[in-house]
């Protein structure tokens, strides 16, 4: 077998459907996943069950978020023609899976769940005490396992809840997967860990109100660019700086090219620039990267059915996959529902 006819490993990864992406979003999760359309066979799942864990009181801006989160995948090039791109909440076997992976995972695995200890702390303004608050990282297991997914990109923060999805995976497979192992344990993809710092130089994040979105139009990204912080050190234009300590060298860093950087490198530590010069040219950049992108996000905007349409087609072909899992779920706990005489 040539390599090119080897089955492609599958990919599955999910967002929650926040709203519109900010460029935290877009180097955190979606330039890598855009990036790895032609090698894999990839399944990109919008989450709005997970969005409940947290948001079940109010669930009036789901829809829309998601439909958001639509228009910014597309935009950056994820291709409905490559990847099956979908709604989780209209797979209804991630429901189904997600009940059965419930019965086999012990408590004490979920409650041992950074991101469960921290949120509880962290999250005053909402009661999580829900059963399915604790259960959300059965049910990102169910989404990547009801797929039969290899391989699953993510940032640092969900490592934890792919290594319990591989711990439920053994765990089921032992059970119920004597003969054959039902499901393939997945694999973490890290994506590597860009540092991107918000407009006030902490993490951008859509709490801390920091963030360049990927659909700011160009004077919005220069306005932003003109206020976020720099190297303290330098107070006068005649003061040289470090961009290693500076939020707009870190953009530099990952947006701008080897030529800027260099100028950017030499001119700050000599006060040969300026920030205000600096940081237009990193709004150049940043323009340069998302103006194709919100040329493509136009189309959708414009007509919003256009990319509901590519959800909906995309949810047609992962029930389909994720129906077929099912029937070896079912068939592996001795459950189908074909008739075997008693006894056999
Ligand atoms: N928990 C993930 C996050 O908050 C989202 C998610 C849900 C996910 N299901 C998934 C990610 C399956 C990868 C695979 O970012
Ligand atoms: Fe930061 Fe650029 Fe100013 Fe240096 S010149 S402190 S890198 S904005």
């Amino acid at each position: 077998m040539t390599a090119s006819s080897q089955k492609r490993k599958r990919v599955l990864s999910g967002m929650r459907p926040t709203g519109k992406l900010h460029l935290g979003n877009y180097v955190g999760a979606l330039q890598n996943w855009v990036g790895m359309q032609d090698q894999y066979e990839c399944y990109f799942c919008v989450v709005d069950w997970h969005a409940l864990t947290t948001d079940y009181a109010d669930t009036s801006q789901i829809k829309e978020n998601s439909l958001e989160v639509a228009f910014d995948w597309l935009a950056a090039g994820l291709d409905p023609e490559k990847s099956v791109i979908f709604m989780q909440s209209h797979v209804p076997a991630h429901a189904e899976l997600h009940l059965l992976l419930s019965m086999i995972t012990p408590l004490g695995w979920l409650e041992r769940v950074p991101t469960y200890k921290e949120q509880r702390e962290n999250i005053k303004d909402k009661d999580l005490g829900t059963y399915g608050f604790l259960g959300y990282p059965v049910l990102q297991a169910a989404d990547i396992l009801i797929y039969k997914a290899d391989v699953v990109p993510v940032g640092e923060d969900q490592a934890a809840h792919i290594e319990l999805t591989r711990e439920i995976t053994r765990r089921f497979n032992g059970f119920y997967g004597a003969k054959k192992p039902v499901f393939p344990e997945p694999q973490t993809l890290l994506t590597p860990a860009a540092k991107l710092p918000g407009t006030d130089g902490r993490k951008m994040s859509k709490s801390y109100g920091n963030t360049i979105m990927m659909a700011d139009p160009e004077p919005v990204v220069r306005q932003k660019l003109k206020t976020m912080v720099t190297d303290p050190a330098r107070v006068r234009r005649s003061d040289p700086g470090n961009p290693d300590v500076c939020p707009v060298g870190d953009l530099h860093k990952i947006f701008s090219s080897k030529e800027t950087m260099a100028k950017v490198n030499d001119g700050c530590r000599t006060a040969g620039i300026g920030c205000i010069e600096c940081k237009s040219w990193a709004a150049d950049a940043l323009v340069q990267l998302l103006s194709p992108m919100q040329e493509r996000r136009r189309k959708f905007e414009e007509n919003p059915k256009l990319a509901w349409d590519i959800l909906e087609a995309g949810t047609q072909r992962a029930r389909k996959t994720a129906v077929e899992t099912m029937d070896d779920v079912r068939a592996s706990m001795g459950m189908s529902l074909k008739y075997e005489a008693p006894g056999k």
